[in-house]
């Protein structure tokens, strides 16, 4: 199988330009790092999953914050932000004669997008965050850290964002963001999966979602295999940081490396859900074929799993040392387990009956009742 984790997760220090006012245009106070300054932060984005985690956070430091995008997503969501009504393809003109001290742009998959807005900022705000993902990466065979191989496209005109696609334009976005505004004044912040309380996937959900049920339960591969995730909030506040404190630099942000293995996430799963499962463990072999015929069309059979044994191996762990340096902080995933369960409380049903990632009943039944047969 070719399948890179990019597919299933859908997600060089260039040219620096001169950091002074005469060449960028840009004011003293802009300039300064500004401490515990109140900051003025624009967001490319802002109301989808992870957007609004960043901006109430941002608010709650202090901060002023501005949203730019189309109106079409939660355009409710912050009644008392300015938000500037624009498309990211060409419809930049409400940016125009503006300045911020920061921009966080989280809406960027598109090289010819993201190097438009950076172009354009560069003489507006002394300091461009993007929100990339790991699966920039080339390989997900041994461990991954900033400096690790990124995936290309043949074509890097091309503009359609596919599984295929994802990851080589968003590390496009990235080299387009250091050409434009220089890799002193950028961050680059490399997620794994983004879990918990907004998730609109439902692939780290599905698994208390799923243990509330109880009754037997698939667990793929051996209760030793490790998973990474990152919980909104810890991203969130991280981004946060990092714009206050100008970080510079690229950085993946993750649960440390071989940290928490799918049985902690069994155990944390019952421990928040009050229920114990009866768990069966089926090989890679069995998870991996029921996943390709699943007839769920979602983000995944058993999402957040990768195989770590066998042909199909992708047992890389993402090394994210140097955000945590750089002041990142893990919650427990217990926590981000317990949390979501309560948010999904709050959910409509419409909603809740619609899980985007994980088994039908139907086919966990049928997959069940192969199982214990092959057992015997
Ligand atoms: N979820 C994960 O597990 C994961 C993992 C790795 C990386 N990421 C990265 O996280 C980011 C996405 O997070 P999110 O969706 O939660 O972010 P968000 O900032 O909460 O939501 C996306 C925002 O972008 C706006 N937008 C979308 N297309 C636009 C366009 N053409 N022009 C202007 N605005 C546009 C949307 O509003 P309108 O629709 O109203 O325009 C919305 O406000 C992406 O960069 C993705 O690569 C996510």
């Amino acid at each position: 199988m070719t399948t890179s984790r990019r597919d299933i997760i859908k997600a060089g220090a260039l040219g620096a330009a001169a950091l002074s006012s005469g060449v960028l245009g840009l004011s003293a106070p802009a300039l300064a790092n500004t401490g515990s300054r109140s900051l003025e932060i624009l967001v490319l984005g802002g109301t989808g999953f992870i957007g609004p985690h960043m901006v109430r956070e941002a608010l709650r430091r202090g901060h002023s914050v501005t949203l730019f995008n189309r109106g079409r997503t939660n355009n409710t969501l912050f009644p008392d932000l300015e938000t500037i009504k624009g498309d990211r393809d060409n419809g930049l003109d409400g940016l125009q004669g503006r300045q911020w001290d920061v921009v966080i742009d989280n809406s960027g998959y598109v090289p010819r997008h993201v190097r438009d807005s950076a172009k354009l900022l560069a003489p507006k705000v002394s300091h461009y965050l993007f929100v990339s993902t790991v699966s920039v990466y080339a390989s997900f065979t041994s461990d991954i850290e900033e400096d690790s191989p990124l995936a290309t496209i043949a074509d890097e005109t091309v503009e359609q964002v596919t599984n295929e696609t994802y990851g080589a334009l968003k590390a496009l976005c990235e080299q387009a963001v250091t050409e434009e505004m220089g890799a002193e004044r950028t961050t680059v912040l490399r997620p794994t999966y983004i879990c918990g309380p907004g998730d609109r996937t439902d692939r780290f959900t599905w698994w208390p979602v799923r243990t509330a049920r109880g009754g037997e339960m698939l667990w793929p591969g051996q209760p030793d295999d490790h998973i990474q995730i990152i919980d909104v909030r810890d991203f969130g506040n991280f981004t946060v940081d990092c714009v206050e404190n100008r970080t510079a630099g690229t950085f993946n942000t993750a649960t440390p490396e071989r940290g928490y293995t799918m049985g902690e996430l069994l155990a944390d799963c019952q421990a928040v859900t009050a229920t114990e499962v009866d768990d069966l463990w089926v090989d890679e072999a069995f998870a991996l074929d029921a996943s390709r015929n699943s007839p769920a069309r979602n983000h995944g059979a058993f999402p957040v799993w990768h195989p770590q044994r066998g042909p199909d191996a992708m047992p890389a762990q993402v090394i994210s040392a140097a955000a945590r340096s750089a002041g990142m902080h893990n919650r427990p995933v217990r926590e981000t387990a317990r949390d979501l369960l309560t948010w999904w409380a709050t959910l409509p049903n419409e909603r809740t009956s619609k899980l985007q990632a994980g088994l039908p009943a139907d086919y966990e039944a049928e997959l069940i009742a192969r199982w214990k047969e092959r057992q015997g």
